[in-house]
């Protein structure tokens, strides 16, 4: 065996390979340091040789598309890279219009791959491309924040935003392949990672209350980027996806519970007309305090158990209430308003994701919108 082939063996060995148990459409999410530099290799012996189209931001490609690009090009597959705007702006109809004329330019077919490259909106908005592209084309997720790592690069949801909210137009179009590399984490701004760790501490809180617990202890050492606490914190939250998506593809059901504090969180998202002040990880960080301190409100969860969340949440730095939100209080009538957008809403009442405890999430149908204008006339007062 050459020492090229040597070292990618023991390299691809020493990945933690998560499947994402979907039948004939299984696919691996390859969690680990030093993966993008075999991007290519790793790509073409899993899903076979085939044309790829990179699509990333700005951002990204100026740390690291050029070891994707030597990576691609080693194996003969890079098609050609394009290059957008980084943020949530570029999630939208025009430049998914923009994409897919481009990708088509790329020659990309039915048998070729589109890689997306960085973070959620990439993944979100490459993904849709190419569920669209010719009636649906292969594609590989690449994520390199930690939130498109822990979250949107699994599990096939992909879309884009309109004025009328988030995600709303979208597909389900599962990837072949994901690829965390957790190097690439190293350059991401610490607001960013702060961000994308709200939704590696929601696994905990939905649904592990030991992983929650865990995190409490070594949340530092994550942020410290050790390669262990780093790779457990996704990999655990990977495996608590994948299962769950395994389990209701489709969100028949229990695939809800991953929306723990995204109704209250959409909704401010919203209010900040989805601009830098407030990210999406910091947004469900605040609807997951809402979210105990509303389960707690309706008697469903001990008093207290929402402190506990607010506690982890502040000493890691993520905001905690509404107060924090750096906009102008947000009326009741609006947000319920936005609320009303959100997908989660049936017949007008609105789901809601609740707790019992730490570690036990549950589906609310029917929650009264009285009830939640009520308590957000009184977390807005507390604001
Ligand atoms: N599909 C799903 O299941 C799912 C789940 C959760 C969230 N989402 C979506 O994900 C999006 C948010 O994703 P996000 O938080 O990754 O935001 P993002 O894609 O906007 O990335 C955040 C910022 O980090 C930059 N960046 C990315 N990787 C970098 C790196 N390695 N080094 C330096 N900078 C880097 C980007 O350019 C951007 O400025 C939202 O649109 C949300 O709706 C989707």
């Amino acid at each position: 065996m050459s020492d090229v082939a040597e070292s990618r063996t023991s390299l691809d060995a020493s990945a933690r390979t998560v499947t994402v148990p979907l039948g004939t459409r299984a696919y691996d999410v390859l969690v680990g340091p030093r993966l993008l530099s075999d991007a290519g290799w790793l790509t073409a012996t899993r899903l076979g040789a085939a044309k790829c189209a990179v699509v990333t931001d700005e951002n990204v490609a100026r740390h690291h598309l050029g070891a994707l690009e030597t990576a691609l090009k080693q194996e003969g597959l890079h098609a050609g890279s394009i290059i957008l705007k980084p943020g949530e702006a570029t999630k939208c109809f025009s430049e998914l219009a923009t994409l897919c004329e481009r990708l088509l330019e790329l020659g990309i077919e039915r048998g070729d791959l589109v890689v997306a490259f960085g973070g959620g909106v990439i993944g979100d908005l490459a993904g849709f491309a190419a569920a669209i592209l010719r009636r649906g084309v292969r594609f590989v997720q690449i994520p390199t924040t930690l939130l498109a790592q822990v979250d949107s690069s699994v599990g096939g949801k992909t879309g884009i935003d309109t004025p009328q909210g988030k995600n709303l137009i979208g597909a389900f179009h599962q990837p072949g392949l994901v690829i965390a590399d957790t190097d690439t984490l190293k350059t991401l701004p610490e607001r960013e990672m702060r961000a994308g760790y709200a939704e590696v501490a929601k696994y905990g809180l939905l649904g592990d209350a030991p992983f929650f617990a865990w995190l409490e202890a070594s949340w530092k050492a994550v942020f410290a980027f050790e390669a262990e606490a780093l790779a457990k914190a996704i990999e655990t939250s990977v495996k608590a996806k994948a299962g769950i998506v395994g389990r209701d593809e489709t969100e028949q059901g229990e695939r809800a519970l991953l929306n723990l504090g995204h109704t209250f969180g959409h909704a401010f998202e919203a209010w900040c007309g989805y601009s830098q002040r407030l990210l999406h990880g910091e947004a469900i960080a605040i609807g997951m305090c809402l979210a105990f301190r509303f389960s707690e409100a309706l008697g469903e969860c001990a008093p207290g158990t929402a402190e506990r969340v607010v506690a982890h949440f502040a000493a890691v730095g993520l905001p905690t209430r509404i107060g924090d939100i750096p906009a102008e209080k947000p009326d009741v009538a609006g947000l319920m308003r936005l609320m009303g957008q959100d997908k989660k809403v049936r017949h007008g009442k609105l789901t809601f994701i609740l707790a019992h405890a730490i570690g036990e999430a549950f589906i609310a149908h029917d929650v009264a919108p009285e009830r939640v204008s009520e308590f957000l006339d009184s977390e807005i007062a507390g604001a």
